[in-house]
Formats: structure tokens, sequence, C-alpha cells
């Protein structure tokens, strides 16, 4: 609803100064409500990191240091990111070097595994019904993630 309106009031200052016309006004408009809706869906908190002394260990694996100052400075739209799902449990993690946005996990995955990326509800923080009221209201689906499948809990 209100990103309906800020597209309308968006396609209205285009025409105001002569960018768009009464015919194209509408077509603009459609075209800012899918990217407001887009940002709205996919946008990331940045987060005021860096990624320092990434050093490769013996087993093939990776260790590095985190600075870390916890603060948003933003939010960003990832085009790979986007297509990540829900899950309720942590797979991945997500880590900032300034802007650039790096997925690491844990797990190792066989070809073919879906990676995971957590939105918010964890199921160690909430329970199941109020996870998926979350995710249904801010993100509009049934989250059926293993936790929520197994009623983990
Ligand atoms: C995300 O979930 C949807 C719906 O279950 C599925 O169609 C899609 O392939 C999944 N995306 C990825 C990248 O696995
Ligand atoms: C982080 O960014 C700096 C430059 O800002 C770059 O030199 C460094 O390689 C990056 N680290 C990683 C892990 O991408
Ligand atoms: C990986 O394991 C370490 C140590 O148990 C933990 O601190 C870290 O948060 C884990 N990372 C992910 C992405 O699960
Ligand atoms: C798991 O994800 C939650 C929610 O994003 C986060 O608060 C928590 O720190 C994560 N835990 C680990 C071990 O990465
Ligand atoms: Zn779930």
């Amino acid at each position: 609803m209100f990103d309906t309106l800020g597209a309308l009031f968006l396609s209205l200052l285009l025409k105001k100064i002569g960018i768009c016309n009464e015919n194209s006004q509408l077509n603009i408009a459609k075209i800012l409500l899918k990217h407001l809706l887009q940002i709205n869906m996919n946008s990331i908190q940045i987060i005021d990191q860096k990624i320092t002394d990434i050093t490769k260990l013996e087993n093939g694996e990776y260790s590095y240091r985190i600075k870390l100052n916890e603060e948003s400075v933003g939010i960003g739209l990832y085009k790979c990111m986007s297509l990540v799902n829900h899950s309720c449990y942590n797979v991945t993690k997500s880590l900032f070097n300034g802007s650039e946005l790096c997925l690491v996990s844990n797990c190792s995955f066989q070809n073919g595994d879906e990676i995971t990326y957590n939105y918010g509800p964890h199921f160690k923080q909430a329970k199941k019904d109020e996870r998926q009221q979350y995710l249904s209201d801010l993100y509009y689906f049934q989250c059926q993630c293993k936790a929520c499948d197994q009623n983990w809990c």
C-alpha cells in the first residue's frame, strides 16, 4: 500500500520535472513499484566490519579475524544473496568487508545442496508459530525448513 503510493508519488515528481509524461507515467510508476518491493524484500543491512588475517589452514579450511563495530552503516542490494532462501537455523553467516558481502559457513556442502541464510527468527530464540508469523508478515512465505518441518522447537 505505502509502496504503491510511494511509486505514484515518485512518478508524479518525475512528470513534474519533465522526465516522463502523462502517457508514460503509469508505466514508470509500475517499474518504481517493482523496485521498491524488491528493495523491501531483498535489502541487507551493511554492518561496519572488516575481515583480516585470512589464513589457509592445513585441512584446507580458512581462518580469519573480523574487526567489528556492529554498527549498521546502510542497506545494500546483493543479486546473488537475493537468491538465498531462509532457514530457521544457522547454516551461513554474512560478513562484510566494506560494502562487499561474503557468506561463510562451517558446514560442508555436497553438489546440489541448498545453501540457506537466517533472515532473523532463529529456532533457539523464537517458537515455530512466532517464526512462521514473522516470516509470513514480512516476507510472505511459509517456512518449510528442517527446524519447522521437524518441530525442533
Ligand atoms: C528457494 O525456495 C524456492 C521455494 O521453495 C525454490 O523454488 C527455490 O529454488 C529456492 N532457491 C534456491 C536458490 O535454492
Ligand atoms: C577487504 O577489502 C580490502 C580493500 O578494502 C581488500 O584489500 C581485502 O582483500 C578485502 N578482503 C577480503 C577478504 O575480501
Ligand atoms: C562456526 O563455528 C564457530 C565455533 O563453534 C562459531 O563461533 C561460528 O559462529 C560458526 N559459524 C557459523 C556460520 O555457523
Ligand atoms: C545465528 O543467526 C542469528 C540470527 O541471524 C544470529 O543472531 C546468531 O548470532 C547466529 N549464530 C551463529 C552461531 O552464527
Ligand atoms: Zn523454519
